[in-house]
């Protein structure tokens, strides 16, 4: 794994998202795998700058996201759906057919993780993929104890995950309890992968991931045995390195 540390928040999502548009220029189509969560927020408003101030387009960009609650409409003010339209999707010129994110809604949610996968495949496969990290070292909704030869997969949410969710929410109970979650082994055939971290309270998260080896209870550490992966991380995130 490589080790970039910047200064701030602000130069982690800039510089990951250069890295993105010099991908998508220099491709003919690209595939680009999606997290949710504060922390790619500041990539994807780069992103959008990138498209309005720089001309750059993203006709040739397909997308999948890492994951979707269970029991949320696309529509669903909290659905991660929602949040990729609000935070990336509405402001740049992407095709609606070319956007892909696992439907939480659907009456057989094993079938919606078997055709996800496929469609994945079908895709090609994901070029580069985006990952943020929880504090306790879950990637997309793949909690500790996640076999890492998963794929797509339906997960019960630990408490810690629906407590740090739950900002998101009018009161805690309505963070759904289940997810559709690319799986670790469907994550790790990415052909490239940023870890993205940032901030104080991702410190510990950051440190055990470098200090550690690989280790089901701490699911990040899986990304250790993919040969292309960068962590982008800023200082704060940094602190106890
Ligand atoms: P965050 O979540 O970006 O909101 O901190 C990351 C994650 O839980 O994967």
């Amino acid at each position: 794994m490589k080790l970039r540390v910047v200064e701030s928040y602000d130069e982690m999502s800039k510089l990951t998202a250069k890295e993105i548009v010099t991908r998508i220029t220099t491709n003919h189509s690209f595939t680009l795998g999606l997290a949710t969560g504060s922390t790619p927020e500041g990539v994807y408003k780069s992103l959008i700058e990138e498209h309005k101030r720089n001309g750059i387009s993203f006709e040739n960009v397909s997308t999948f996201n890492l994951d979707e609650y269970i029991g949320l409409d696309p529509i669903h003010k909290n659905s991660y759906h929602c949040f990729m339209q609000q935070k990336l999707f509405s402001y740049i010129n992407i095709f609606k057919s070319n956007i892909h994110i696992p439907k939480g809604n659907t009456s057989n949610h094993q079938e919606e993780c078997l055709h996800y996968e496929s469609i994945i495949k079908a895709s090609g496969g994901i070029a580069l993929q985006i990952l943020g990290i929880g504090k306790n070292g879950h990637i997309g909704f793949n909690e500790p104890g996640t076999d890492f030869s998963s794929r797509t997969h339906i997960v019960n949410l630990t408490e810690s995950t629906r407590a740090a969710n739950a900002r998101f929410f009018s009161t805690p109970e309505e963070v759904p309890t289940q997810a559709i979650t690319m799986g670790i082994s469907s994550i790790l055939d990415s052909k490239e992968i940023f870890l993205l971290v940032s901030g104080h309270q991702k410190a510990e998260a950051l440190h055990k991931l470098l200090t550690t080896d690989c280790d089901n209870m701490f699911p990040a550490s899986s990304l250790k045995n993919h040969s292309n992966v960068t962590i982008i991380a800023d200082s704060d995130a940094a602190t106890l390195l």
